[in-house]
């Protein structure tokens, strides 16, 4: 039987390039989006992957999502929580609410994702929760004091939830993106993401389908052993 997969912010970017990867590799994908249905709606015309539109910075709505998801398709095997938003800004800019979009879309997501989807993975004693973080959240980024904390949360969360999966055949991992060309990417300005990428070893953006081939090995049966780990794909850009 093929795993179910729900992948969060799944039908642009990133979260795209992890649905078809993924799918290719013989899963169920299902991609959750949060606002954008003209996007979604193309992005199910060309891959056949469904979307559910639900905010998973939205505690009640998210485990509503999940129930419809399980209901319509079957119990969900992994999780990939992709989605985030950016609402950067230096501190003495950024307002109470930028913070708090960052924290409870970023990290509060990931909470209750694993609260909709963690206890089905315990009782059947197989599941898969690859969580993306960022290579802001490791090392920091000047203007990002929101989404380097919450970025730096979900590797701590990360590693809590190891803990928890591990007798249970459950692993939970993270990927910390650099700068990958997306839509996100695009937003920062041109005079800083060019000084940004004079700093990246490849010298170049990553593609979303880099980080996807991480999050697929993470997914995969034999990755039995790889639990609380963090692969940096970043071009280079921050090593330790
Ligand atoms: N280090 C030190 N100083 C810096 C700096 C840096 N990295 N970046 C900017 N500054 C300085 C500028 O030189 C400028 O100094 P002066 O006033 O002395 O000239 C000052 O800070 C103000 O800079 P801006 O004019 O850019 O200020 P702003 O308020 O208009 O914008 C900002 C600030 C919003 C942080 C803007 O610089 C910005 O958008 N930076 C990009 C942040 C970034 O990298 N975000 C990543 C988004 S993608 C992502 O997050 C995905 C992922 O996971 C990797």
């Amino acid at each position: 039987m093929a795993r179910i997969a729900v992948v969060t912010g799944g039908t642009r970017g990133i979260g795209e390039g992890i649905c078809l990867a993924l799918q290719q590799q013989g899963c169920k994908v299902v991609a959750n989006y949060g606002g954008n249905d003209e996007k979604a709606r193309q992005f199910t015309d060309r891959t056949g992957i469904a979307a559910y539109k639900f905010d998973v910075g939205d505690h009640e709505a998210t485990i509503a999502g999940c129930a419809r998801i399980v209901d319509d398709i079957g119990p969900i095997d992994i999780v990939v929580n992709n989605a985030g938003i950016t609402r950067d800004g230096v501190l003495h800019k950024m307002s109470w609410d930028d913070w708090n979009e960052v924290m409870r879309i970023n990290l509060g997501g990931c909470f209750n994702m694993a609260k909709a989807a963690f206890p089905g993975m315990r009782d059947r004693k197989w599941g898969r929760i690859v969580n993306i973080g960022s290579v802001n959240g490791q090392a920091g980024q000047y203007g990002q004091v929101n989404y380097a904390a919450a970025k730096s949360g979900i590797h701590g969360f990360t590693k809590a939830l190891a803990q928890e999966g591990a007798k249970y055949g459950v692993t939970v991992n993270a990927i910390a993106p650099g700068y990958i060309d997306t839509d996100m990417v695009a937003a920062v300005p041109d005079a800083v993401l060019e000084k940004i990428i004079q700093k990246i070893p490849v010298g170049r953006l990553g593609h979303a389908d880099e980080i996807a081939r991480g999050v697929a090995f993470f997914c995969a049966e034999e990755a039995t052993f790889v639990t609380g780990a963090t692969l940096s794909i970043n071009g280079g850009q921050h090593m330790y």
